[in-house]
């Protein structure tokens, strides 16, 4: 036990000795003599939940965060007790609890430590607030390193820092600046070769420091609340991860247009200009799915209403913009201007559904429209309330997405940005101040204008995206990473936000490409773009305070450029659609960072640049002007050059070569790609064909294939395809081998398989067990290619 004098002297206070301990079904408690009580929940094997009270109370039992469809059930729960400690084993963990200290300690089942307590759960009593400042210490292993927590804009790699979870307004924020806009107080950490992930559950502003205070100790503590955290064990990262999303909860699956290249700025009107931007992507032959209305759609910024003068009928606009295949997304706010003569206020105030200062008046604060006041969305009745309010929008005009902004929630003009902490909200029936409801308020905005959306989008799929988020979002919501600035060094930063928030639950995000302040080179977007098309939400956003930065705003060259990328992005959309369906099926993020994917490699641990796209492609931005190319690291294994087809061997750094219209792109041996003829917008064209780009690869592989109606519900009632490929490849034959689950009827009949890295010329083809010619599969020895029916059971090619 460690007894820390220094602390005890600075007002901290510690468990001391246990001496009850009682045990209800999986949940265990042990007092200690000076009543701080641990509570100890086996949610399953390897997911522990713990929970400490203070004065022998917990608090109500009550999370925002928490999926009330997390998996629970575990094989194995006995308790042990010697001496000194009570020994607690699933079948996946031990975890030891000091009788003198109530300090703990987990193992994995063959006794290797995985982690421990330092000084362990201790709290300052708060006199100024009330409540207690918990916090907790954990002794930090040599090699290990720490990963997740949302939106930090600073190296993947967490060792070394500290940073807090304050969801904050930060225009124009910088590298390392924190905190940001999102609040996700979850991280992993890897250890000899072992990864867990600790998800501290506390709304309160939190803090986490990785080594940064002291050499080996990692701790994290929270203003207010509950010393309240899940232990989530690996031993692979992709454990960790799926088993934080399983607790924290999927979104449903977008419709599949929500993946398509989104086209944006601050702002388009009036409605010519929209029109002129929408029609000019069709010119153009940039696909585009989505275009989006900022702030001045609406009349001096009232929420739920259109400026006349600009949009003078916007349903009319909204369904020409449809017929066109474009999907209208407008940004709603929470502010509500005070207005009498306005009907959304007039609302809030007749029913009560406005925050309040502690003394009794309505929170006022000033944003877009001048003062607003504020609902509160942690009331169940105000989120009611203001899913109501979307009928007009989506039921009438025909609007296909809502996008929430300043939800952190932003204030302008005040030192803090934000409410004053005294500020009241019901909290889901448990009133609190604002130092607790703050991280939470934006995800339950979205949360109301989801549940909103979804009702009147029904039976069409709901799209929503925000700015802030708190750990669980991802039910209801995308996001994108607020307002970054057009550099070299944010082109940077978005490609670790993306793999951050990935790895944290959220996958469904996207950054403002080309950059929200100031102006981007025609180089710069065109680089962005290329990394752009391969995040999960794809979107151009400006100030437009500097000029434009559609596709076509640049140079020729640039226009071409992403137009070749969002082309790659549509033909790759059952690809991406695949991902996504795996995400919400099994909590498996889109991108995984380089550690994700081989935690086993030390070299991975430190990577920032290089991620994996799905489960196949690896994508490696170029993220400085003027470069032919760029060294990067390879994981093991072998990979195909996606421009060359040449095939190379990872495991090391090297040089690949990517001029500005071209971006470094591997596919792993033994993979297959699905693709989509290019469309200029979701649903353009019913597909006929779908191209299998066939990686050649030694061994066993699989790859899959996901599809359904792309929108609506009937998927969640079997009709939906889903196509596993099980391929072995020898030195001189091949087998394909397909099984199919779900009962959707696609549109197209054959697939067009196109083989790529074919080490003999092929002799034979066994078709489903049957030797065919090669004019019954079209086969096409220059582009070899051949094409066979979409239910092909087996495909045997053998070479001479
Ligand atoms: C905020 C948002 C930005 C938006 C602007 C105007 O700065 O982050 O995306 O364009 O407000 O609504």
């Amino acid at each position: 036990m460690i007894v820390n004098t220094e602390l005890q002297q600075k007002g901290n206070q510690f468990p001391n000795r246990v001496v009850d301990f009682k045990k209800e079904v999986d949940t265990l408690y042990f007092t200690t003599q000076n009543e701080i009580i641990l509570e100890l929940t086996v949610l399953r094997d390897s997911v522990i939940r713990f929970r400490y009270a203070t004065g022998g109370v917990f608090e109500r039992d009550f999370s925002y965060a928490i999926d009330e469809n997390a998996s629970r059930g575990y094989n194995h729960l006995e308790l042990k007790d010697d001496k000194e400690y009570y020994h607690v084993h699933t079948s996946k963990l031990h975890i030891r609890i000091e009788k003198e200290s109530l300090q703990t300690a987990i193992y994995d089942t063959d006794g290797n430590l995985i982690n421990e307590d330092e000084i362990g759960f201790h709290y300052e009593e708060s006199f100024h607030y009330g409540g207690n400042i918990v916090k907790m210490s954990k002794k930090a292993q040599h090699a290990e390193s720490y990963y997740g927590l949302g939106d930090k804009p600073m190296h993947s790699n967490l060792r070394g820092k500290r940073v807090q979870n304050w969801a904050t307004d930060q225009y124009a924020f910088a590298k390392d600046q924190d905190p940001i806009y999102k609040s996700v107080p979850f991280y992993i950490g890897l250890n000899n070769k072992k990864a867990y992930g600790i998800f501290f559950d506390n709304t309160f502003r939190t803090y986490f420091d990785f080594c940064q205070e002291r050499m080996g100790v990692t701790s994290f503590w929270a203003q207010g609340g509950e010393m309240n955290y899940y232990f989530i064990y690996g031993p692979q990262m992709s454990d960790v991860v799926t088993s934080y999303t399983n607790l924290t909860g999927v979104p449903e699956l977008p419709p599949m247009w929500a993946l398509g290249y989104q086209q944006c700025k601050w702002s388009y009107f009036p409605e010519s200009n929209v029109k002129e931007v929408a029609a000019k992507f069709r010119e153009l032959k940039i696909p585009c799915d989505g275009i989006y209305l900022d702030i001045d759609y609406m009349e001096g910024f009232r929420c739920f209403t259109w400026n006349k003068e600009y949009f003078p009928d916007p349903k009319r606009m909204v369904k020409e913009l449809a017929d066109d295949g474009f999907k209208t997304i407008v940004i709603i706010d929470p502010g509500i201007k005070i207005d009498k003569d306005y009907w959304v206020y007039q609302e809030g105030v007749k029913n009560d559904y406005f925050c309040k200062r502690a003394d009794g008046p309505n929170m006022k604060g000033k944003v877009w429209p001048g003062e607003c006041n504020f609902p509160d969305y942690t009331n169940p009745k105000v989120r009611d309330w203001w899913a109501g309010l979307f009928k007009e929008l989506i039921s009438d005009v025909g609007v296909k997405g809502v996008w929430n902004d300043m939800n952190e929630p932003a204030v302008m003009e005040v030192p803090d940005k934000t409410f004053p902490p005294d500020v009241r909200h019901n909290y889901d029936g448990d009133p609190c101040s604002h130092r607790k409801a703050h991280n939470i308020y934006g995800t339950q905005m979205a949360r109301a204008t989801y549940e909103g959306v979804k009702k009147f989008a029904y039976p069409k799929r709901p799209f929503v995206i925000t700015r802030s988020a708190y750990s669980g979002a991802q039910r209801y919501t995308s996001s994108w990473t607020g307002d970054n600035v057009a550099s070299w060094e944010h082109l940077w930063i978005a490609n670790i936000q993306v793999q951050r928030m990935c790895i944290s639950g959220m996958s469904f995000t996207g950054t403002d490409i080309g950059g929200f302040a100031e102006q981007p080179t025609g180089e710069l977007y065109a680089r962005w773009i290329q990394l752009g098309v391969f995040h999960p939400f794809c979107r151009t956003h400006s100030s437009g305070h500097h000029g434009d930065q559609e596709p076509w705003a640049f140079d020729e060259g640039v226009t071409d450029i992403a137009r070749k990328f969002i082309n790659l992005r549509y033909r790759l959309l059952p690809y991406l659609y695949t991902m996504f369906y795996e995400y919400v099926e099994k909590g498996t993020p889109l991108l995984k960072p380089l550690v994700y994917f081989d935690q086993d490699d030390a070299q991975t641990h430190y990577r920032t640049d290089e991620f994996i796209f799905g489960h196949h492609i690896l994508v490696c931005p170029i993220l400085e002007p003027n470069a032919k190319g760029r060294r990067m690291y390879v994981p093991r294994g072998n990979w195909y050059n996606y421009w060359t087809k040449q095939m190379i061997a990872g495991g090391k750094e090297q040089w690949v070569d990517a001029d500005i219209d071209e971006m470094p792109l591997f596919v792993k041996e033994g993979t297959i790609l699905p693709k989509y003829p290019i469309q200029q917008y979701v649903g353009e064209l019913t597909i006929e064909q779908v191209e299998l780009e066939v990686y050649y690869g030694l061994g066993k592989n699989a790859s899959k294939l996901y599809e359904d109606a792309q929108d609506g519900y009937d998927y969640t009632k079997d009709r939906y395809s889903y196509r596993t490929f099980k391929m072995v490849g020898r030195e001189k034959d091949w087998i394909i081998q397909q099984h199919k689950r779900g009962d959707f009827m696609t549109s197209y009949d054959t697939f067009r398989i196109h083989l790529i890295g074919l080490p003999f010329d092929i002799k034979e083809i066994e078709l489903d067990n049957e030797v065919v010619s090669f004019e019954d599969v079209h086969f096409d020895p220059v582009a070899c290619a051949l094409i066979i029916n979409k239910d092909f059971t087996e495909l045997h090619l053998t070479g001479a």
